[in-house]
């Protein structure tokens, strides 16, 4: 670790990401599964959310470990050198202990771990918590969202069920001389908890039309802020990463913000609303099919219950 001239740890030192991962369940729901119990149809779901399938399966930390070892490979990394797992989810296997503690032992890890509930808006607080510990001395920080939303969705809510899903995804943080966590910005509107909220043993509840004017207004600012502060503007974005709620939020901000569609990584049509694993299960798929280049600016975009939203401007430096 480099230290300054005073021989201490060398602090505020930036981060970049060096590996990704991704896991979905094996079980498929196709919209047209929905047709036969639920007032709702293929047209409907595709045209107001632009989901046409989505995953069930696994479990929070299953999930999380199967993205996470993708990503410590990715990285080219061993678990030893992981120096702090930061887990974001809104649904751990159990309520006690966090989540993390599992996915730790399972990638036989060493480190400190921690759970981290931001809803959707969760691995982007995550991986701006984790670039913040870099920046306090840390070498590595694994960064992983991970949710399956199928356990805390009612089945027979035609407004929730097509919408939510499981999934996870990873990256890991290395320390850098040349940071490229360049801006974000973290926020949190607690007087909207009644629009979008899960009980203990209960299911999700939302008002939708709220939910979906809400999360426009808190992404297109909370981008504008964090490019800001990266002192970039939107033409400087090379793609987009959004939360992967419905494709009409993701449209309407794109055109608030000015950034066309086709800068746009969509994962949504196949995966539906993963929470904390949509943001990483996008970059995870811009990345494996080769659609980031080094230098690229990315801009990560989240909203969630709480209501909560945060935003993070990274280049892309692998
Ligand atoms: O991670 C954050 C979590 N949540 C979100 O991001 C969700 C944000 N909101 C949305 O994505 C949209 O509001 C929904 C997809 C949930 C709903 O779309 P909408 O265009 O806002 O529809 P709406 O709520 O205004 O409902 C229009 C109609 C209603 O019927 P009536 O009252 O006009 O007769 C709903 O009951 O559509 C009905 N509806 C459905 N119809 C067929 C609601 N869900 C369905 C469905 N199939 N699955």
């Amino acid at each position: 670790m480099a230290t300054n001239e005073t021989g201490k740890l060398k602090l505020m030192q930036g981060s970049r990401i060096i590996g990704w991962g991704a896991a979905l369940p094996d079980k498929v729901i196709t919209n047209q599964d929905f047709e036969g119990r639920l007032e709702t149809n293929d047209a409907w779901i595709t045209e107001r959310t632009g989901i046409k399938e989505r995953r069930y399966g696994g479990t929070t930390s299953s999930l999380a470990v199967e993205a996470a070892q993708k990503a410590i490979a990715s990285a080219g990394l061993a678990p030893e050198d992981i120096g702090m797992l930061i887990l974001s989810t809104t649904t751990p296997d159990k309520t006690v202990p966090a989540t993390s503690s599992t996915v730790q032992a399972e990638l036989g890890l060493s480190c400190g771990a921690f759970d981290l509930n931001a809803a959707c808006a969760g691995f982007v607080y995550a991986l701006v918590v984790g670039h913040n510990m870099i920046q306090s001395g840390l070498k590595n920080v694994l960064v992983i969202g991970s949710d399956t939303l199928s356990r805390i969705t009612d089945q027979e809510d035609r407004a929730t069920a097509v919408l939510f899903a499981d999934g996870a995804g990873a990256v890991v943080l290395q320390a850098s001389e040349d940071n490229a966590v360049l801006g974000w910005d973290l926020g949190v509107d607690g007087s909207l908890v009644p629009i979008l909220y899960c009980e203990h043993g209960g299911y999700m509840r939302m008002e939708g039309r709220e939910v979906f004017k809400r999360a426009v207004l808190a992404m297109v600012d909370s981008a504008h802020l964090a490019l800001g502060r990266a002192g970039l503007t939107p033409d400087d974005i090379a793609l987009v990463v959004p939360h992967q709620a419905n494709i009409r939020i993701i449209e309407a901000a794109n055109r608030r913000l000015g950034i066309p569609m086709e800068r746009t990584s969509i994962v949504l049509d196949t995966t539906g609303n993963t929470s904390s694993g949509s943001i990483p299960l996008a970059l995870a798929a811009a990345a494996d099919k080769g659609a980031l280049h080094p230098g690229d600016n990315v801009l990560f975009c989240g909203f969630g219950a709480g209501m909560t939203w945060a935003s993070a401007v990274v280049r892309w430096d692998i």
